[in-house]
């Protein structure tokens, strides 16, 4: 079940997932992916938007099909395919993932993953914004500080790797999947918050919601769907 093929790219489009989507309800094979050189209306989770330089971010969207019972585990494999690919693309980098599916290096953002699924049309969309040649001053005032760039690689290259990673990624089992997330945890032990709650992050149960150890002392586990964090 690989991914790359067939491989749809656009100079320009609102938003690969859009693109992906219509290719999906369309009857497009599992392993489509669509890219694009720039966004106009790129989307990132829980309504907000996400941005790129033209021709500096890899805009990646594939698409997943048939949807199956084991594929609840996409949202923490996808990160993790996403992880090894900019790895390999630049050894320096050690990526962690924070939940539900960020994915950080050194505690700036290098990559985010939008999944949209249908269930009932049994198909997913996976979408892939990683930052790849964007330098700091490019990024907007308000993610300087918090936003980083896989560096001198070429965007070709990191959308043929992360085809390779997530063929890997998302044929592996439930265990495999959350102990390499595990592994990456970069909200273990950190103090979290969200609109109705706070604690300490202690991993995630073996559904991948997140788990926090709340002031009384309980342990409580969190959808994604439920949650947005406010702070970490
Ligand atoms: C997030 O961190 O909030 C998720 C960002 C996902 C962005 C990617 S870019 C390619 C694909 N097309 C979109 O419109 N969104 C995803």
């Amino acid at each position: 079940m690989t991914f790359g093929k067939p491989h749809r790219h656009y100079r320009q489009t609102d938003s690969t997932n859009s693109r992906a989507r219509e290719l999906a309800a369309a009857g497009a094979p599992h392993g489509t992916v669509v890219t694009a050189s720039e966004q106009t209306a790129g989307r990132g989770r829980q309504g907000r938007t996400w941005t790129a330089p033209p021709n500096k971010a890899l805009l990646y969207s594939a698409i997943v099909r048939p949807l199956e019972e084991r594929h609840v585990m996409l949202p923490l494999a996808v990160p993790l395919a996403v992880c090894e690919a900019a790895e390999q693309l630049n050894p320096d980098l050690a990526c962690k993932v924070k939940w539900p599916n960020d994915i950080h290096v050194d505690g700036r953002k290098l990559s985010g993953v939008l999944i949209e699924a249908r269930p009932q049309d049994g198909w997913a969309v996976i979408g892939v914004g990683l930052n790849v040649a964007i330098a700091e001053e490019e990024f907007p005032e308000e993610l300087r500080e918090t936003a980083t760039s896989l560096g001198e690689v070429g965007i070709d290259s990191a959308r043929k790797a992360l085809d390779v990673r997530l063929t890997k990624w998302l044929a592996a089992g439930a265990d495999e999947v959350l102990a390499a997330w595990r592994e990456r945890d970069a909200l273990k032990g950190r103090e979290v918050g969200w609109d109705g709650g706070s604690g300490v992050a202690d991993g995630v149960d073996d559904r991948g919601y997140l788990v926090v150890v709340t002031p009384a002392g309980d342990r409580i586990a969190v959808g994604a769907g439920e949650v947005h964090l406010t702070r970490f």
